[in-house]
């Protein structure tokens, strides 16, 4: 039985709710998974939603962040240690693969492992066996694994700073992550989680809310949750208005200076009809002038290459 993930995860543009429906069925399998995405697009959220879903969800989540450890401490971190294999290891010590035996192991911001390592992860990957490091006994794991990172793979392969090989092993079954600013239907439904889990007496003005529409999100979900929280702090009405909105200046409009092709710029104008009227289609389709069936054609296909971008 599943267990319930500890993040929620807010899922209302069409691109969230087709990433939902195939979280269910990628977690269904023991596949290799690489999520990549900008920074704070929720990565790490999707990696939860997939263990939770799983039938390893009573069994450990563990995750390494490969970019917060010493080079020189990784592969202990990885694998383990046995005792006096090295000056500082006093006893043996379980690495992160032997603690999410039958789980999810998330190789967080997998592109900044040394290639020395990599060769050795490669090997565990392909074999589900390694050796402590110092000892030589074979451990053999069932970890179900999750890699993400936020950088250009194809180039850090290109570079030589990544194996092709393990990379292909690691990325069985990808998920992209699209930035905030191209899943605009999200923005005001997260704004308002933030909102009410800072302060639940408080509500965004329409002012504040288009303006929360029109910033571009360079830091994507965690920026949103960064100012709605800084907002929340520094306003002392129940009511956020725009001006208590401390976005980037250089942000501020940002998209409308982009340039846009005539299809982006209807779909997202179209999108924004649905947001002004709270999804309901009928008021939209009237307000932008089309028939219902034209507005559920268009939405139709949004769904569709959204979910040709997400799993490509
Ligand atoms: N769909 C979502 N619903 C609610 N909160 C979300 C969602 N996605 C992300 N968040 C929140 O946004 C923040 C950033 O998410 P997360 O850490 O998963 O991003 P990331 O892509 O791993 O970022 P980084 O590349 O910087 O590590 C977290 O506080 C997370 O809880
Ligand atoms: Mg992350």
């Amino acid at each position: 039985m599943a267990s319930e993930s500890p993040l929620i995860m807010i899922a209302e543009s069409p691109f969230m709710k087709k990433l939902l429906i195939d979280l269910d069925k990628i977690a269904k399998s023991c596949a290799s998974v690489f999520i990549s995405g900008e920074s704070g697009t929720g990565k790490e959220v999707v990696a939860h939603a997939i263990h939770y879903r799983s039938t390893r969800s009573t069994e450990a989540f563990v995750k390494v962040n490969c970019a917060a450890i010493a080079e020189t401490l990784l592969e202990s971190e990885f694998f383990g240690h046995e005792k006096g294999s090295f000056t500082g290891a006093t006893c043996r010590r379980f690495g992160r693969f032997e603690l999410a035996s039958k789980g999810t192991l998330l190789l967080d911001e997998i592109s900044e492992i040394p290639l020395s390592l990599q060769s050795k992860l490669l090997r565990v990957v392909q074999e589900q066996e390694f050796e402590r490091v110092g000892g030589s006994q074979l451990i053999n794991v069932d970890v179900r694994l999750i890699s993400t990172s936020n950088r250009n793979m194809k180039e850090a392969i290109e570079n030589k700073l990544f194996r092709e090989d393990l990379y292909y092993r690691l990325n069985v079954v990808p998920i992209h992550l699209s930035p905030l600013r191209e899943r605009r239907e999200d923005i005001l439904p997260l704004s308002d989680y933030f909102l009410k889990e800072y302060d639940l007496s408080k509500t965004f003005s329409s002012a504040a809310k288009q303006k929360l529409l029109d910033y571009s999100w360079p830091g994507n979900i965690r920026e949103l949750s960064n100012i709605i929280q800084r907002t929340v702090v520094l306003s002392s009405s129940s009511l956020i208005q725009a001006d208590d909105l401390c976005l980037e200046p250089q942000q501020v409009g940002s998209c409308a200076k982009k340039i846009f092709t005539l299809k982006q710029l209807e779909k997202r104008h179209i999108l924004d009809t649905l947001v002004a009227h709270e999804q309901n289609r009928t008021q939209a389709a009237r307000a932008l002038g089309i028939s219902i069936r034209t507005l559920r054609n268009k939405l139709s296909t949004y769904t569709q290459e959204a979910a040709k971008d997400q799993i490509s």
